[in-house]
């Protein structure tokens, strides 16, 4: 039997595969962030794809926290509705397939969406001691709405260069009070975060957290700082951390990283055996994203100590592949070339994959 095919437990949620769609922004939400039929449509195909876990795209804590026209938005109870709609699409035709939603902030430019700010260089330190304490709140309010909707955990994007990332990073935070300085104090947003999201939603409810392995920029955090906040977060009780890297130029970094790693296929195995000692004693699982694409690397991380093995830019192309890796004779590796596209395309369009353009053929597919 596959590793790949055994049910794992996040809490009292019940996995029913080791498979997770690591989140990936859709922009398919209409221009105020409300769930629309496209975006359902979408997570229709995925749920039905076999895969155990879904995270979805960044959703917004704070309006000045979105960064796509499009992007989704949880910053208020208005979007429940729409929310809800989409954890029941989910559960509905995903045969036992898990959802939660990504809640995000963009970072420090978002602070100053409104007044003149052009050409102004925005800084960490810009950001107003008020302003900390109202971001904070959104992030525990977020995580409540998540929960409220019928979602089966909260995921939190605490890496790429977004605010979460720019208060550890040393290099973009800049601040000289209990916010900056030192790893204790650049990690305390994210305690502080965690925290707030806990007190909303309760022990039982499962926070995952997406975070670096390294920076990758010249004096970022690297290995041993994120090591540190893992070992904080897993000792105050998240129940899964999701491994990445990089905070800019992401698509050149990971055609890098992709070269790097050969046949491992995923970018940040070399931090694996760290991790797994920052958790150690504690509940809390890994997951590892970033350039899998094969059965055979999938099955080694799951042998190496890894729980959850995250895909992205495979499912935008292949929703199904998790059904056809997993049941089917075809085990062919992922047809995804890894070739960006599709991240350009977001920033002006729906999800789609440039490349092979599945959605299109579904479209064509639906009779007259
Ligand atoms: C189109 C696109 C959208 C993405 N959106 C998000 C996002 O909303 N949140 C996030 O944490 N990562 C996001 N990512 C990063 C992916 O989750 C993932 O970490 C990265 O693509 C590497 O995994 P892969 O090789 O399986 O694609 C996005 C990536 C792409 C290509």
């Amino acid at each position: 039997m596959l590793l790949l095919n055994i049910p794992f437990r996040i809490k009292n949620v019940e996995v029913k595969n080791r498979l997770l769609r690591s989140a990936t922004l859709e922009s398919k939400a209409d221009i105020e962030g409300f769930v629309t039929d496209d975006l359902l449509e979408l997570y229709y195909h995925l749920a039905r794809g076999g895969a155990g876990f879904l995270v979805t795209g960044a959703a917004a804590v704070e309006q000045g926290g979105k960064c796509f026209g499009q992007q989704l938005c949880v910053y208020d109870d208005k979007y429940l509705p729409g929310l809800k709609k989409l954890a029941d699409v989910v559960h509905r035709y995903g045969n036992g397939c898990k959802c939660a939603v990504q809640i995000f902030h963009q970072g420090m430019a978002g602070y100053f969406f409104s007044g003149n700010t052009a050409g102004k260089i925005f800084s960490l330190k810009d950001i107003k001691q008020e302003e900390i304490t109202v971001t904070i709140k959104s992030f525990g309010l977020a995580a409540r709405r998540v929960k409220e909707a019928g979602f089966d955990a909260v995921a939190v994007h605490g890496a790429h260069g977004y605010l979460l990332n720019q208060f550890l990073c040393p290099t973009t935070n800049n601040r000289t009070d209990k916010w900056g300085g030192s790893l204790e104090n650049r990690m305390r947003f994210t305690q502080e975060v965690y925290s707030a999201m806990r007190e909303q939603v309760g022990e039982d409810f499962p926070i995952l957290w997406k975070i670096n392995t390294s920076d990758y920029i010249e004096g970022g955090n690297g290995i041993e700082q994120y090591a540190r906040v893992v070992r904080t977060l897993a000792q105050m009780g998240v129940n899964l951390v999701e491994l990445t890297g990089g905070m800019e130029r992401q698509t050149r970094l990971r055609a890098r990283l992709g070269r790097e790693a050969g046949e491992h296929e995923a970018y940040f195995y070399w931090a694996i055996d760290s991790m797994k000692e920052a958790v150690a004693g504690t509940e809390t699982a890994l997951a590892i994203t970033g350039g899998i694409r094969s059965l055979k690397a999938m099955e080694n991380l799951l042998k190496s100590g890894i729980d959850l093995i995250g895909i992205c830019r495979p499912l935008i192309c292949e929703p199904d592949l998790p059904s056809r890796l997993l049941h089917s004779p075809d085990k062919r590796r992922s047809k995804c070339t890894s070739c960006n596209k599709c991240y350009f395309h977001i920033a002006r369009q729906a999800l789609k994959c440039v490349q092979f353009d599945s959605f299109r053929s579904v479209l064509n597919n639906v009779s007259e």
